[in-house]
């Protein structure tokens, strides 16, 4: 199973999220969690995501990129559903291997367009400076750090930019749930 944790906080307002979770959402084999619908109040049923996390197979965490970096919910659900001893070792080593095996796809939009994200640009660093945090927040949980997509100046691009980016995500999810079943067949 591919779980989507999808974190956006307006969903109404958005262009490039929805266009892309619209065309991943209906692929067999997804799953996806809305965090911001699902809890408004922020109050995470962390048994529900860390059994939804076990799950799966191919974990994407997809939003809107805020401040360099994930929206606020999706930073409260890494702070508690990646839990010690359930996503990483307790204080005695033991346990915390959960997500091991599991891969993980970073999925996000930003506002910057690719020229703003150079050291002359607007936010003066290049995009793969701020890709490191999230990298590892994977990698000390055990998954397998896939090549992340992302989709820049989203509010300045076509609609064919966002098409491009879309069906990119489309084929890798399709091409991991197929390759996936053959795995599991074989
Ligand atoms: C609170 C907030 C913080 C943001 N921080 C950044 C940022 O650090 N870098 C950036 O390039 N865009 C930033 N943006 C722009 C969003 O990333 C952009 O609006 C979003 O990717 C557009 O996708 P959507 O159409 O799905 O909403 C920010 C927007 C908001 C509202």
């Amino acid at each position: 199973m591919i779980l989507i944790v999808w974190a956006h906080p307006y969903p109404q307002h958005s262009r490039a999220n929805r266009a892309l979770l619209e065309a991943v959402r209906v692929l067999p084999d997804v799953e996806v969690r809305s965090l911001y619908d699902l809890y408004p109040d922020f109050d995470i049923d962390i048994e529900a995501e860390q059994e939804a996390l076990s799950r799966a197979s191919l974990v994407v965490w997809m939003h809107p990129m805020y401040w360099y970096s994930v929206p606020g919910m999706l930073k409260h659900w890494f702070d508690v559903v990646l839990a010690r001893g359930w996503a990483y070792p307790d204080r005695h080593g033991g346990g915390g291997t959960a997500l091991h095996g599991k891969s993980c796809l970073w999925v996000t939009t930003t506002g910057g367009t690719e020229e703003a994200f150079t050291a002359e640009g607007r936010h003066g660093h290049s995009f793969e400076t701020f890709v490191t945090p999230i990298e590892q927040t994977a990698r000390f949980c055990g998954m397998q750090w896939l090549p992340p997509m992302s989709l820049h100046g989203a509010h300045l691009v076509d609609d064919a930019a966002i098409a491009l980016v879309r069906d990119d995500l489309v084929a890798r999810l399709k091409s991991w749930s197929q390759n996936g079943k053959q795995s599991h067949a074989e």
